[in-house]
């Protein structure tokens, strides 16, 4: 048996989603004419209280189409060291938008409007580059799943409103925090002027992620996926997916957290583990000490057949998802107490 704990992007469509996706309606998406994209778009902004939503590939896209539709080449953003906008997405915000970009040390990938106020350059000097957009990440990824305090974004949120900055959600894993707080979609859909959300992590879908605003900004969020090669044609059949995910699992996050909590049990006892950080959600990351490195480590963990990735020197990652069942939970503590 092979434990696949790399990302929750791994997951297969179950046979309930394969046969939605067979049996959608679908049109050329080009030509705004099919109904399953459509309807996922309505759903996902009626959820959020937002005007519109648009479809697209992956995360990677939404995040770059909303700080292309929010700066202007030459402007500043301002987002966490951490930020997957800025780690992960092939210095995308340089290429495709021309922007510079100001990184919050913060907490695992959280900030305060303090750091915020701290890192808005002044508007009055022509040496400063202008600051135009806020993007923060719910859950933090690389700070181990962690999500953020709503009063912290609220915030936020004040002082963007007061210096006249955008503010952008991450929400790859939104799904995941908010099956922690109790929150509601609506309550983020308030505080943002673009969410991203993706259907393809803990949601289980094999493809798409939403991006979602008012109408005018949805419109050139349209125009940008187009010129980025992101309009796709009977994408009802993803849609779909993305539909049949919606409706059935989100509420079953909480199992993947569940198990996150008892791989961090195991995993904290252990001799070669230094560090373990704070488990809130679906992932988990820990330092392994000076007596192995990530490589070998990983090496050695294959050969048992589980696989994982480092995010760091030394930082291993652990991510439950759908597939990842009790049967390979249970299998878990005797291959981790021996690996090395
Ligand atoms: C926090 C976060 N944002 C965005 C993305 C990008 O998503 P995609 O892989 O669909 O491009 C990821 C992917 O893992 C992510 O973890």
């Amino acid at each position: 048996m092979r434990i696949d704990l790399r990302s929750d992007t791994v997951t297969r469509p179950t046979t309930g989603m394969l046969e939605t996706m067979l049996n959608a309606k679908v049109g050329d998406d080009v030509f705004n004419e099919d109904p399953t994209v459509i309807a996922l778009e309505e759903k996902a902004a009626k959820l959020f209280g937002k005007q519109a939503g648009l479809f697209c590939p992956s995360g990677t896209m939404t995040n770059q189409i909303a700080v292309k539709v929010h700066t202007n080449p030459a402007n500043e953003i301002i987002c966490s060291r951490l930020a997957h906008v800025y780690n992960y997405e092939g210095g995308g915000m340089a290429f495709n938008s021309g922007v510079s970009i100001r990184m919050i040390e913060g907490n695992r990938g959280r900030f305060t409007a303090k750091d915020v106020l701290e890192n808005i350059n002044p508007t009055d000097d022509v040496h400063f580059p202008l600051t135009k957009l806020v993007t923060i990440e719910n859950t933090c990824n690389k700070g181990g799943g962690c999500y953020w305090d709503i009063k912290d974004i609220k915030d936020i949120k004040e002082a963007c409103d007061k210096y006249g900055l955008r503010l952008h959600l991450d929400g790859a894993r939104l799904f995941n925090a908010l099956e922690e707080t109790g929150e509601t979609p609506e309550e983020y859909g308030q505080l943002f002027d673009s969410v991203s959300i993706c259907l393809s992590k803990g949601l289980g879908a094999p493809v798409g992620s939403l991006l979602l605003g008012t109408k005018d900004f949805i419109w050139e969020a349209r125009r940008t996926r187009k010129l980025l090669g992101g309009a796709m044609r009977q994408a009802g059949y993803l849609a779909a997916a993305g539909i049949y995910a919606m409706d059935n699992h989100i509420e079953r996050l909480k199992e993947d957290h569940q198990r996150a909590q008892q791989i961090g049990e195991m995993v904290e006892v252990l001799p070669y583990v230094e560090e373990l950080l704070p488990i809130e959600t679906n992932i988990v990351i820990f330092r392994l000490n000076d007596s192995i490195s990530s490589a070998d480590y990983l090496k050695a963990l294959e050969e048992k057949g589980i696989i994982a990735v480092q995010m760091a020197p030394q930082l291993i990652r652990f991510v439950t998802h759908l597939d990842f069942t009790d049967e390979m939970l249970e299998k878990l503590p005797e291959i981790l107490k021996n690996a090395i």
